[in-house]
């Protein structure tokens, strides 16, 4: 008994070693997209530093972030044309990455390329919502049902970078919940049909890291104005709008000014022997908010808004009672 409990322990320990010394990338290819900028842009970068075969994907191959990787990196990173809404596009890049396949095959696919805009919903029309959907959901489906086949065979990863607003609804954010919360929704699926074939799937949800990549896209209080049709300018006044533009500026210097913890959380998901379902990349403060807030009823989840100035602002300044 004593020398089975000693065979045990070894064994554990053993195995912990293991898992400690991870994925290296000798040998082993990931497909990054969106690499012309901000995360996908860095992880691409880290991923050549750490041995692999790197397939940055970039919306502009000849633009200064493509030629950047480029330049900074090993013969092992090649640029690849890869809008992730084009099947064209896509097909063509699968063909890429299997004609330079290393022996290991390939390891990962990274679906990282996303935009994000944010306007009340009666601001917008459906147009708004697809164009969002194209790109951070249905360019994520098209990208990951592509390239499957490779990354079963390599009993490998597939990551999704969504956000914190696939499960925290707030005022503005709307279209792009929903383009994040349906990625959530399709990786969960995915990574219940591909636990048999040892195929790990990883969301990363990253806060507010706006300060430290080029996600936010530059629109003034006007742009939103000239939106509105005559009966919602009676609504949304010209002043309130100005205000949500302020504060929506305002929240956005507040965040991360790195992207680094977005970068080691997703290199965790790649080579980590153990990679986590769900990484929540927020301040330590926030991430107690953020754990209990997708717990909560909705009449409480609803609730905690009555602790933000803005939305007592708003109903003050939209009249609703
Ligand atoms: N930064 C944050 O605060 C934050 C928070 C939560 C989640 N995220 C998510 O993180 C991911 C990366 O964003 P980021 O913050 O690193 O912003 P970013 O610097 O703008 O990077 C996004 C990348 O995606 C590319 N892209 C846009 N449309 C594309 C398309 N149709 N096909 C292929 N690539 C396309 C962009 O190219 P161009 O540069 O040419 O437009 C850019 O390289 C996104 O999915 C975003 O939703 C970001």
């Amino acid at each position: 008994c004593f020398v089975k409990s000693l065979g045990l322990f070894f064994w554990l320990l053993l195995a912990r070693v293991n898992r400690r010394g991870g994925v290296d990338g000798v040998g082993r290819a990931v497909l990054v997209t969106g690499c012309d900028s901000g995360f996908g842009h860095q992880l691409a970068g880290a991923l050549d530093q750490k041995g692999f075969v790197v397939f940055a994907g970039c919306l502009s191959p000849d633009g200064e972030g493509a030629q950047n990787l480029i330049r900074e990196s090993s013969g092992n990173l090649k640029v690849l044309k890869l809008d992730v809404t084009k099947e064209e596009e896509v097909q063509r890049a699968k063909k890429t990455v299997q004609e330079n396949l290393p022996e290991k095959g390939l390891w990962a696919v990274v679906n990282n390329a996303g935009v994000s805009d944010w306007a009340e919903i009666e601001w917008s029309n459906v147009e708004d919502f697809h164009s969002m959907a194209d790109i951070n959901l249905f360019g994520a489906i098209r990208t990951a049902i592509a390239f499957l086949p490779l990354v079963r065979a390599a009993k490998g990863r597939m990551v999704f970078v969504s956000s914190i607003f696939a499960f925290f609804h707030c005022l503005n954010m709307a279209a792009y919940s929903v383009s994040k919360r349906g990625l959530e929704a399709f990786a969960d699926c995915l990574r219940v049909e591909m636990a048999s074939f040892g195929v790990k799937v990883s969301i990363i949800q990253p806060g507010n890291f706006s300060g430290a990549t080029n996600i936010l896209k530059t629109k003034t209080a006007l742009d939103l104005w000239v939106k509105l049709d005559e009966d919602r300018k009676k609504i949304f006044n010209r002043r309130y709008v100005e205000v949500a533009h302020d504060y929506f500026k305002s929240t956005c210097t507040t965040g991360f000014k790195t992207a680094e913890p977005v970068v080691t959380a997703m290199m965790h998901a790649l080579t980590s022997t153990r990679p986590k379902s769900r990484y929540l990349l927020v301040s330590a403060l926030d991430t107690v908010f953020f754990k209990l807030y997708p717990l909560l009823p909705t009449v409480l989840a609803d609730s905690v808004f009555c602790f933000s100035s803005m939305y007592r602002t708003r109903a003050e300044m939209l009249f609703v009672k």
